[in-house]
């Protein structure tokens, strides 16, 4: 019998041998004992002591009490599994004044946190500079001052010095872009200062710091020297979909200049010793290039071994003619930045694992030289403690969808060496204070007591076998059912196949284990090879099922999307079973049949705010991909963009002169109703014009009964946005009855672009929606996943079609 190496074949993603797991901190946002054992003032000692720039007032002065508990600290972090610890020295512990006399009972802390973590066979990775810059120093200029990048370096000789001996791996500067910008550039960072020329010299200085210190780690034997950079994707809202859609020059070039601030003003001079051009024309235009001296660069791009990559989420914008800078990114001047129109954490920052991929691959492809380090990733969610728990399944989510996009991006070649995670313990979030909880382990604030989250539990696993389970847990396999009964596969297949090849002895064994295991045979008798049944369900939940069973006609749009759902499975060689769940019993068979392994994976359509069906299904365990606006958080999506496209249907009629504009909004339960009426108000919101909105439940009468309500509210409205095309052809009836021209009187704008809407008198003014396009990506995501890539999400860009009737 080999029961035991049958469960782990083939299950695992495995991450490369001497893959680095482990965790990060930073000791402001953990030490806590600010004045304690001679430590000086920082800027965040400063900063969030003045009322008024923290959440609440809260300060680091104890924080997560590190510095006392740092032994337990790292007995916690052992438990863990965790193989490498990052964490960063406190620059004012070391050198209380920035710079001359050093503090013993400093350096001695660190020692102490250094020879603890090795006698628990941890490696430690150790940040210079996590922005807690000596105040004393702030006070003659910080970042801004050019002096400040050889203070460092002094700095780092002393730390080197010290630890050297039993450290590696020296990190030089976190997050140069973050310390600048928010720090000096917009100010709801320490120290707190808002110009965009200081942000730029600042950020100068800390490049500078970075190659100063690495020179001199270097010297004194360092073994490996890094920086940490934030790296963000930048994309257009459509290619957040689909990355390889081509884009407008004028997009290309907003991608290119805002790329140019947030990612390669630190990389191209770090690796490649010079400034990007449009970097450098926007840093001349905004406070000249006088800080750069000759040589810099030539000093910053020092050799470094390992690029530290922190990435939280993407950056997306698009070409705005008219729009101004946003002030954390000077020089940004007609581009919009926008959400990325996911899920997102309490942070509010959208959840897009394969950004992560993307960073990594074009890491390793425009700068193959560096290796790449996973620095930071993680999530803050509004956790709750339950008994001695913490069921972050959110967290656990988010990180088991950035390791798939990580083991993506290994895959695709990407020289990735490790992960590790933000935070080991929820902490001090800067300007956030103790809100926003990052931690894998939970902190008591009150009593100081760590729990470890649910999160810290399966990433223990996950370092234990080095990867990630492939596939969700199945129902028994052919082959537990070939160990419980101690014979091969094939025998198995032939007694399920009826085959009369094997002995009633071996077939009563071979049944009493079916029975034992409670075994479905179906697509273990098809497929011996890849376990796979190779059907996939095509569920039409709730009221989406029932209005496709009586107003087919009014929705032609929703069958032609199921259609290129189906076609493109098919292609795929799976077979696709459609299933209506328009009520209970119904509900409770898909979710039986998803359960009992009969599919490989679903394709939902939902869209019901109240819908039970996909948190059930999800509950199952089968890979599904949502058709339509996401329900559950972290069930890959593939939606339009419903808000995108009433903004711009509103703004079409802003832009037509009208003023008065009225909205027919379908079923509040209705997720995609809700998004268009949210995008009405949007475009509304700025401009001082009040919304008045009517429902319908999205049938022609009911788009005339509306508009027959609207007109008795507001006589004198001239316009009115519907959010669904047979609705608005009803508004155009009730219009003509009432004596209203279309578009003089007033104008309409449907949202749908069904096949009657050019026919209509005046013809309709809509928006369109990519029904083939969506039902074909929703059909790739779930593919994609299925054959074990990122279970990622797309929102399909809609356009606005414009007619007679605006
Ligand atoms: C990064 C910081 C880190 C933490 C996370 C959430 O920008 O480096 O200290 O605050 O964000």
């Amino acid at each position: 019998m080999t029961a035991t190496s049958i469960s782990s074949r083939g299950e695992t993603l495995a991450f490369p041998p001497g893959f680095i797991w482990g965790a990060a901190t930073a000791a402001y946002q953990i030490e806590g004992a600010a004045h304690v054992d001679g430590r000086g003032a920082s800027v965040w000692d400063t900063f969030s002591h003045t009322p008024g720039r923290i959440a609440d007032g809260h300060t680091g002065d104890v924080a997560c009490d590190h510095y006392h508990r740092y032994a337990d600290d790292v007995r916690l972090m052992a438990e863990l599994g965790l193989r490498a610890y990052r964490f960063s020295i406190a620059w004012p512990r070391i050198q209380p004044a920035g710079s001359g006399p050093v503090n013993a009972e400093g350096l001695d802390f660190y020692d102490r946190l250094v020879d603890e973590l090795l006698a628990a066979d941890i490696v430690p990775y150790p940040t210079l500079y996590h922005w807690d810059l000596p105040q004393a120093l702030e006070d003659l200029g910080g970042w801004t001052a050019r002096d400040t990048a050889y203070r460092f370096a002094d700095y780092a000789r002393i730390v080197h010095d010290r630890l050297g001996d039993r450290v590696g791996t020296w990190m030089t500067v976190n997050e140069p872009w973050v310390a600048a910008v928010l720090g000096y550039g917009i100010g709801v960072h320490a120290p707190g200062r808002a110009s965009a020329a200081e942000a730029f010299r600042a950020s100068h200085h800390l490049l500078l710091a970075h190659g100063l210190s690495a020179r001199v780690l270097r010297e004194g034997g360092a073994r490996e020297i890094a920086l940490t950079l934030n790296l963000a994707p930048v994309l257009t809202p459509a290619q957040l979909s689909d990355p390889d859609l081509p884009v407008s020059a004028e997009d290309a070039e907003a991608v290119d200049r805002v790329d140019c601030l947030i990612n390669r003003q630190f990389l191209d001079p770090v690796l490649r010793g010079e400034y990007p051009r449009p970097t450098l024309e926007i840093m001349d235009r905004i406070g000249g290039l006088e800080h750069i001296r000759d040589g810099d660069l030539a000093t910053i791009n020092q050799p470094v071994d390992l690029l530290g990559i922190n990435y939280y989420t993407p950056c997306v914008v698009r070409s705005a003619p008219g729009e101004p800078a946003n002030a954390a990114y000077p020089g940004t001047e007609d581009i919009r930045f926008s959400g990325a129109h996911a899920p997102t954490t309490a942070m509010g920052w959208a959840i897009v694992p394969t950004g992560l991929t993307q960073v990594l691959t074009r890491l390793s492809r425009d700068y193959p030289e560096v290796g790449l380090l996973v620095t930071e990733n993680g999530a803050a969610f509004d956790d709750l403690v339950d008994g001695d728990r913490v069921h972050d399944t959110d967290r656990t989510a988010f990180f088991e969808g950035h390791l798939r996009a990580a083991h993506a991006a290994i895959e695709a070649g990407a020289d990735l060496r490790g992960f590790l995670v933000w935070s080991l313990l929820d902490n001090f979030e800067w300007a956030e204070g103790y809100h926003k909880r990052f931690g894998i382990v939970h902190v008591d604030f009150e009593t100081q007591r760590r729990l470890p989250k649910d999160s810290a539990l399966w990433y223990r696993e996950v370092i234990r076998h080095n990867g990630l389970r492939r596939e969700r847990a199945r129902r028994p396999t052919l082959e537990a059912v070939a160990a419980r009964a101690g014979v091969s596969r094939s025998t198995v297949s032939r007694v399920i196949n009826g085959e009369d090849t094997v002995s009633d002895e071996f077939r009563a064994i071979v049944m009493n284990a079916v029975d034992e295991l409670g075994y479905v045979p179906n697509s273990a008798a098809r497929s011996l090879v890849t376990r796979r049944t190779d059907s996939i369900a095509l569920v039409v939940s709730g009221p989406a099922a029932a209005a496709s069973a009586d107003a087919g006609a009014d929705d032609p749009a929703f069958s032609v999307t199921l259609r290129s759902v189906v076609r493109e499975l098919e292609e795929a060689g799976k077979r696709v079973t459609l299933m209506l769940a328009d009520s209970q019993d119904g509900r409770t068979r898909v979710e039986r049949y998803a359960a009992s392994g009969y599919v490989d994976g679903v394709v939902l359509v939902s869209g019901h705010s109240s819908d039970p069906l996909p948190a059930a299904l999800v509950r199952t365990g089968v890979p599904v991909v949502v058709l339509g606006r996401p329900v559950a958080a972290h069930t890959p999506y593939a939606d339009v963009d419903d808000a995108g496209g009433a903004a711009a249907a509103v703004a079409h009629l802003l832009a037509r002169g009208r003023r008065r504009i009225a909205a027919i909004a379908g079923p509040p339960d209705s997720l995609a109703s809700r998004a268009r009426l949210e995008g009405y108000r949007e475009a509304l919101r700025d401009t001082g014009y009040r919304s008045i909105i009517a429902v319908g439940d999205l049938t022609l009468a009911s788009g005339a009964d509306a508009m027959r309500q609207l007109l008795r509210d507001d006589p004198a409205l001239d316009a009115v946005f519907v959010a669904g095309d047979p609705m608005a052809i009803g508004a155009l009836r009730a219009l003509a009855e009432s004596g209203r021209r279309v578009p003089e009187d007033v104008a309409v704008v449907g949202f749908g672009d069904v096949a009657t809407a050019s026919y209509t008198v005046p013809a309709l003014t809509t928006v369109r929606t990519p029904g083939t396009e969506q039902g074909r990506t929703a059909a790739r995501l779930l593919l994609r996943h299925l054959a074990g890539g990122p279970a990622s999400s797309a929102i399909l860009p809609t356009e606005l079609v414009v007619r007679e009737s605006t």
